[in-house]
């Protein structure tokens, strides 16, 4: 056990460092490795080439009904293994039994963690800490690399502003900026600093393009993008990836403006290839080449191979139409040589630089000396905490030591499956700490701990138990409410019409209301939920999108006080589902609310058709969110002053200097999250109120002050334009630097 945790402390010792090291980018070729693949090439036949195009998936079936396929070179990788043995089985066969010996690529949904499991990505986007996407994806590829995967389906990058949709879970929230750094933090955290080293898991970007955009936030649904929200907003976190040097890059289900993404030449070839020059490969979704056929937008399978290839896809997971048309398609020219050639080449490139070449086999005895390490477990706690975000506080948390007993409540609180989160095929719930566990260990005799659940499961709508929860609540000091979502209301294809608390949870919070004891609300979800009136009824409210395996040490610490809340939402939040999509970063209209809207309540009997100020807002809701983008609170208060720019008049190749002064006015040491946001008032396109350009996490002590400073070069400030052009335009900006995307005065200045 010591030797694993000095490893592991080892591997977390770099990673602070090389959260932000530059990694080569993946247009910096290796002339030998393009001479391997030329001499492959030319020795492959269409076949063989063909077969490295094909991905099948296993589910750990029988590797004889396998072999046959990989020995005549019909597969070039395989998903859903994760046994380093059977891996090691399945590489023998393509190294050893195959023609031209070239192994296999073996791939996993490894999505916020292998085993020891971080928060949802959502989650890991409150922290606004790229350090802990890093880590998370470093840990991560550690762990499912000991296994001998290499290639995992993440980061997400696909910008959301609709929590309906239950993938938003597994992405980075509704911000293209927030998204890149995140995106392209956790991207360098799989791929270490090179992807020859055996720790090194490929990354994938994914789904290529505008998945998040989902009409009616209905899973898989058809988006109507433009380009230039396209380039200006889902781009983006894209072309950080790339940059970044993510291996590959997976299409997305959706069709935009009738185009599927995995026909859609502009984006895989005009986009990505000609205008990013990307050179790793291009995998399709599951099979979401076949799916074109569903769509619509091919007739049959030969026309879903010939489509897709021509648009620039490499690769084919589990949709088959590859292997079974491309060699006839190719006869009849309708896909060239050059192009499967192309495709081939992706593929191998990534296989060389993964160094499979040379180390094909896993060692199987590392997996037992790196899955849950301790030191791996601590990042998870770490995350966990940091990601937790505070969205009401009276003043009963922290707890103080007055409180003698405390009653904990509802389903979330002992939820070991439910708090890891979506996408956990490998994570194992035994491993999971749960508020329950973690509260009594960290309070041990000194509070008397009693729990009743009160539902069984977040959607349980019986409300037998409620009145044995009841008779708890009314024994303690306090009441502690766990509530929120099971992990299968969220993720792929979970989408909901009403994000309010799902089965009796709410009633079950009215009847704690009544008791009048202090309520302190726990919420553990996978989305933004609807919960304006159980906040209303709380004394305070801690939110936590799925936290993983480490989530109850980490919610215990923040009710005692031994941690400091230090989140912010990387969504907004609605009132009602009936305001979204709502966003910070929207444009302003020409009727924009001016403090003058008018809710349906005050609306005099009779009014005139125009007496409301025909503004852009809602009736019953208002145009305000239930909390904002940015928003969260500490155990602390912090005060933004001095806030100044170094000029006030700025040439396009400038950078624009902004100092600021944060001072930590409460009674806790506490870590506040600056952020940087700006507005270019007059564009020859319309554009958002606010973008936030630049964040960073400042740590103060109880009553100190710092002075601090952001850099941001006026290059920040381009954006795709009416000419379809990415430029800054000459004009006037604001800038503020608040605690979150609705507070602050703003500075302005102007670009010549
Ligand atoms: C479908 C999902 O959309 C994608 O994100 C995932 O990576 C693949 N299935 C493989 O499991």
């Amino acid at each position: 056990m010591a030797n694993i945790a000095k490893t592991s402390l080892a591997l977390c010792g770099i990673m602070l460092f090389s959260a932000c090291a530059h990694q080569q980018p993946s247009s910096g070729r290796d002339a030998k490795i393009e001479a391997r693949i030329d001499s492959l090439l030319n020795q492959m036949t269409l076949e063989e080439k063909i077969g490295q195009m094909n991905q099948i998936s296993s589910f750990g079936g029988s590797i004889d009904e396998m072999h046959d396929l990989i020995v005549k070179g019909e597969v070039g990788s395989i998903l859903n293994e994760v046994d380093a043995k059977r891996i090691n089985q399945l590489q023998k066969i393509a190294v050893e039994e195959s023609r031209l010996g070239i192994p296999l690529l073996l791939a996993r949904d490894v999505i916020h963690g292998f085993k020891t499991i971080f928060p949802i990505p959502i989650g890991q986007a409150a922290t606004f800490d790229t350090t802990i996407a890093y880590s998370g994806a470093r840990i991560a590829a550690v762990e499912a690399t000991s296994c001998g995967v290499r290639w995992t389906f993440s980061p997400m990058l696909d910008i959301s502003r609709d929590p309906r949709w239950g993938r938003l879970a597994e992405g980075y929230g509704e911000d293209p900026y927030l998204a890149s750094v995140m995106g392209a933090a956790t991207v360098r955290g799989y791929q270490s600093n090179k992807l020859s080293d055996p720790t090194a898991m490929a990354a994938c970007a994914k789904h290529f393009v505008g998945y998040g955009a989902a009409e009616g936030g209905r899973d898989y649904n058809s988006t109507e993008i433009t380009e230039r929200k396209l380039r200006n907003v889902y781009l983006p976190s894209f072309k950080a990836a790339a940059e970044a040097g993510s291996a590959s890059f997976m299409t997305s289900f959706n069709d935009n403006d009738g185009v599927p993404s995995t026909g859609n030449s502009f984006i895989l070839k005009q986009v990505l290839r000609n205008e990013w020059n990307y050179d790793g490969f291009v995998v399709t979704d599951w099979n979401s080449s076949g799916e074109m056929v569903v769509h619509g937008f091919c007739a049959d399978n030969y026309e879903v191979a010939v489509k897709s290839v021509n648009a620039g896809v490499d690769m084919e997971m589990v949709g088959y139409s590859f292997v079974k048309e491309l060699p006839e398609a190719v006869k009849r020219g309708d896909v060239s040589i050059d192009a499967i050639n192309n495709a081939v080449r992706n593929i191998l490139r990534i296989k060389f630089k993964l160094g499979l070449f040379e180390h094909p086999y896993t060692d199987e005895d590392l997996a037992s000396s790196t899955l849950y390490a301790e030191s791996h477990l601590q990042s998870a706690k770490d995350a966990a905490t940091k990601a937790a975000i505070l969205l009401k506080n009276d003043g009963i948390l922290p707890l103080s030591d007055n409180v003698k007993s405390v009653a904990i409540i509802g389903p979330m609180a002992d939820a070991q499956h439910d708090q890891m989160g979506t996408w956990v095929f490998d994570g194992e719930k035994e491993h999971t700490v749960t508020p329950l566990a973690a509260i009594k260990e960290l309070v041990g005799n000194n509070v008397s701990v009693s729990y009743e659940a009160g539902l069984a499961y977040s959607r349980d709508n019986s409300k037998e138990g409620i009145s044995k929860a009841i008779s708890a609540a009314r024994k303690a000091d306090v009441i502690l409410a766990f509530v929120g979502e099971e992990s299968i209301l969220s993720g792929e294809a979970h989408c909901l019409a009403n994000i309010g608390l799902q089965g009796a949870q709410s009633e079950l919070i009215d009847a704690l209301a009544q008791i009048g004891k202090p309520l302190v609300l726990v919420v553990i979800a996978g989305r933004p939920l609807t919960i304006g009136s159980e906040v209303e009824k709380a004394n305070a409210v801690l939110f936590n999108f799925h936290p993983g395996t480490m989530g109850g040490p980490a919610i215990a610490d923040l009710l005692w006080g031994k941690a400091v809340p230090s989140g912010k939402l990387p969504m907004t939040f609605p009132k009602y589902v009936g305001q979204v999509p709502i966003y910070y970063a929207h444009n302003n209209t020409g009727r924009p609310v001016e403090g003058n809207e008018v809710l349906i309540d005050n609306i005099p009997v009779e009014a005139g058709q125009t007496s409301l100020g025909c503004r852009s807002f809602y009736l019953d809701a208002g145009w305000e969110p239930l909390f904002p983008f940015g928003y969260g609170l500490s155990y602390t208060t912090f005060e933004y002053s001095d806030i100044a720019i170094d000029k006030t008049e700025y040439g396009k190749s400038d950078v624009i200097k902004v100092s600021y002064k944060l001072t930590n006015t409460g009674n806790y040491d506490a870590t506040e999250v600056a952020q940087l946001y700006v507005r270019d008032k007059v564009g020859t396109v319309t554009r958002p109120v606010k973008e936030l350009k630049r964040f960073e996490r400042i740590s103060l002590k109880a009553g100190e002050s710092k002075e601090l400073s952001f850099e941001l070069p006026v290059s920040d400030l381009a954006f795709w334009n009416i000419d379809m052009k990415y430029v800054v335009e000459p004009g006037d900006f604001d800038l503020w630097v608040a605690g979150n995307s609705q507070s602050g005065t703003p500075l302005t200045f102007s670009v010549k």
